[in-house]
């Protein structure tokens, strides 16, 4: 039976649209997998939503004049709009303030509970009567003890970069109103106890062998040098978030507090889950069966996608409640993290506006150009950075001049001498297969290499690896018309050039199927106008080279003599200079 794949993107914060960078980090190259993997397949359950709660939905929404609960619903809606545009194939996009969420985490800090590993602890917190709220340690300004600087954050000096408590500071203030008029006051909390699970996670992580060296690296830091697994405080005295409740029963003294954002975002995969059963009208076993190891769920590979920011808590905190409840709750399989993507020269960012924002993208130029740019340039192995002289060069080239001009190029000639139907003429490609020096048998030669190291860089999610793969058999097809020159032999063997004509419609076919986790709309729009409704994946890399082969020479007879056709539309179009620079200025500044 074929594996069943679960597939988690972290999921963005609700307050403001997300950058590039953001996009490349987690959801993007999440979607590129899940389009492959169903693509092959498999059953895909591919999981994305909005992380909701925290002080920093509460102050957007403030300062948008608008209560919480109606701003995150605003722009629950304005990113899953955006999602949709850059045509992210979740099978749902939750949101973490949904009643589900709010029930299973309840539910999980029961279980925590039950099994010994909350504990209650009394902290004395900076609260502000002007705000009528405690302040988190960052939201509270003051002067530096260290070297004076007069904005430094409750948690950190910015300038010195000394860490600090908030009672630290000289004249103190809220980071949010301004005001002085503060005082400690004495608060419970319930802390998770982590430390206790060391060893469980220990063990756990080092089984991870054949996880990305960014991965393990960073959970094992924060497991053996760092205070990673310190037990930490689970709750916090805010109005916005899941209420702190054990399962379905109050919790003594714990009332109106709500769990920590970083408790209830993860949790919020399986509630999503749930989001998606109970909009199907489908009952508990249909996403229970997708997360329960004794519910069907041990057939099932999860992978997880994310930027290296957020490995700690996916390696450590999520894992320890998962494994805490002491229940057979799925845990991750594997973690694939990405590193920083910058923009021209510095870092992109949300506070400051600076780079190009999901929103902003799209209104410049199809999703498809920034799916594949984003893609290629993928922060794997190391931070990597747009510029917009790269993102011109790379979309004028490889989508302009090797694809868009290869379909455009044939279809068009094609059209002219045959009409629009697939040309008869010439032998098969299985005859040509065993000839060699015939078109067939120069494609094949050129081109199953690469489709089978194609598939497996997309199986390894080595998202750069399959780009460069896809490039290079892109550019067989432009090669192919070099070598076999149909306009010249159709003066003298117009049979002949029939049958490079042939193979080379077959080949854009393929080359649509091949390309579509990359760039779904450009391959809709050739499939589209080769009359195909057929997609099914062949085999290459099942096995023999003979049977990849095979199946290459099955896939370069799709389209019969006959079939009809029609000439796509421009794929793509140049990128200018005049816009490019245009852009560079506009991108340069502060986001209105
Ligand atoms: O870094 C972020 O954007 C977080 N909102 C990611 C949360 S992922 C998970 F825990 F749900
Ligand atoms: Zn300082």
């Amino acid at each position: 039976m074929m594996e069943r794949i679960l597939i988690t993107s972290a999921i963005p914060y609700i307050n403001g649209i997300k950058h590039l960078g953001n996009l490349v980090g987690s959801q993007l190259p999440a979607d590129l997998y899940a389009r492959y993997m169903r693509a092959r397949g498999h059953e895909v359950m591919f999981i994305c939503a909005t992380d909701e709660h925290g002080t920093p939905a509460e102050l957007a929404a403030a300062k948008a004049g608008k209560p919480v609960a109606e701003y995150c619903a605003e722009m629950w809606q304005v990113q899953k709009d955006l999602s949709d545009g850059f045509r992210l194939s979740f099978d749902k996009f939750g949101r973490s303030s949904s009643p589900q969420n709010r029930r299973l985490t309840q539910y999980f800090a029961g279980r925590l509970a039950d099994n010994g590993l909350i504990e209650e602890v009394s902290e004395r917190q900076v609260y502000s009567n002007a705000d009528g709220r405690f302040l988190p340690d960052r939201y509270i300004e003051g002067t530096c003890p260290n070297c004076g600087y007069e904005r430094a954050r409750g948690d950190q000096c910015e300038n010195c970069t000394k860490q600090l408590d908030p009672t630290d500071l000289i004249d103190p203030r809220s980071a949010i109103s301004g005001s002085t008029d503060l005082e400690v006051r004495e608060t419970k909390h319930l802390y998770l106890r982590q430390s206790q699970m060391k060893d469980q996670l220990d063990a756990w992580i080092t089984s991870k062998t054949d996880w990305p060296i960014l991965t393990t690296s960073i959970a094992k830091k924060w497991l053996h040098d760092g205070d990673g697994l310190r037990d930490r405080g689970i709750t916090r005295d805010l109005d916005w978030g899941v209420p702190v409740q054990k399962g379905d029963d109050v919790w003594p003294g714990m009332e109106g507090k709500v769990f920590y954002v970083w408790f209830d975002a993860p949790i919020e995969y399986i509630a999503a889950t749930k989001e998606w059963a109970d909009g199907k009208g489908l009952d508990d076993a249909a996403w229970r069966r997708w997360w329960r190891t004794d519910e069907g769920a041990d057939d099932v590979r999860y992978v997880q996608f994310m930027g290296k920011d957020n490995v700690p808590f996916h390696t450590l905190s999520f894992p320890a409640t998962i494994m805490g409840s002491g229940e057979p709750w799925k845990l991750v399989d594997y973690i694939k993290s990405f590193n920083y993507l910058n923009y021209d020269g510095g870092q992109f960012s949300t506070s400051q506006g600076r780079g190009v924002f999901m929103d902003q993208a799209l209104s410049l130029l199809p999703a498809d150009y920034w799916r594949w740019w984003l893609l290629s340039h993928a922060p794997e192995n190391s931070d990597s950075e747009f510029t917009w002289e790269n993102f011109q060069a790379s979309a004028n080239k490889d989508l302009s001049d090797v694809l868009g001009n290869f379909v455009s190029r044939v279809t068009k000639f094609a059209r002219s001498k045959f009409g629009e139907v697939v040309p008869e003429g010439g032998s098969t490609a299985a005859e040509d297969a065993n000839s060699p020096d015939t078109p067939g048998h120069w494609l094949v030669l050129a081109v199953s290499q690469n489709i089978a190291l194609y598939e497996q860089h997309m199986e390894n999610m080595e998202v750069r690896k399959a780009a460069n793969e896809l490039r290079r058999i892109w550019a067989a097809g432009n090669e192919y018309l070099q070598e076999f020159a149909p306009w010249s032999v159709h003066k003298e063997n117009p049979d002949a050039a029939a049958h490079i004509v042939r193979l080379a419609l077959n080949y854009i076919r393929l080359l649509a199927i091949l390309s579509r986790p990359f760039i779904p709309d450009t391959s809709a729009a050739i499939l589209n106008a080769l009359n195909v409704e057929d997609t099914n994946w062949l085999r290459f890399n099942s096995g023999k080279e003979s049977n990849r082969i095979n199946a290459l020479v099955e896939s370069l007879s799709a389209l019969p003599p006959g079939h009809a056709f029609t000439v796509p539309d421009n794929l793509f179009r140049k990128i200018g200079d005049e816009e490019r620079v245009e852009w560079s200025e506009r991108f340069a500044g502060v986001r209105a």
